[in-house]
């Protein structure tokens, strides 16, 4: 026997349920629309977004990024990501390392888990559950601009003042506080 529906019902839920190839290449198509990146309104005083509309229900926007502005170190919980500089180059510094999810306020990080990547025009990457970095655009002069998507829709954004090898959890900010 052959032809049994099980394929496209898992077909139909691999669809439904982005994963982190999915986000990136979303991240990247979006980012090869010049007319949408172009029609962002660009500030040379701080951060501008648009959210849009990301596959299976994922949470995407656009950013603007002016000189040397940057996100400070942050992660998206449970979710799942990708972006993607769409215009500049953005910078990236992460952690190689799984943090606890609760119960702590600081924590001292080991020398080996700091991690960077330039990300000129056109580059991107997915991440995992539970990442942890910042992205800045260090450039002194252009402004950048990029692509995000997150799937889950983030239930929450943890942010983390840094000062040396120790990490300490400064904030937990809720969908409300950004949308
Ligand atoms: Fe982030």
């Amino acid at each position: 026997m052959s032809a049994s529906p099980s394929p496209v019902v898992s077909s139909g839920s691999a669809v439904s349920v982005p994963t982190q190839a999915d986000l990136l290449a979303f991240v990247r198509r979006t980012a090869a629309d010049s007319e949408l990146i172009d029609s962002l309104p660009l500030d040379p005083e701080g951060r501008t977004w648009v959210r849009l509309e990301g596959p299976g229900g994922s949470e995407a926007w656009l950013i603007g990024w002016p000189p040397g502005t940057g996100t400070g170190w942050h992660d998206h919980a449970e979710s799942v990501g990708a972006f993607l500089t769409a215009s500049g180059e953005l910078k990236e510094n992460s952690l190689a390392a799984r943090l606890p999810t609760d119960g702590w306020k600081t924590l001292e990080l080991t020398e080996d888990v700091d991690r960077e990547r330039r990300l000129p025009t056109g580059q991107g990457r997915a991440f995992g559950r539970h990442h942890v970095h910042e992205v800045l655009n260090e450039s002194t002069e252009h402004h950048a601009i990029s692509v995000h998507a997150y799937y889950p829709p983030l239930p929450q954004i943890r942010r983390y003042s840094r000062s040396g090898p120790i990490l300490r959890l400064e904030q937990v900010e809720r969908p409300e506080d950004w949308q």
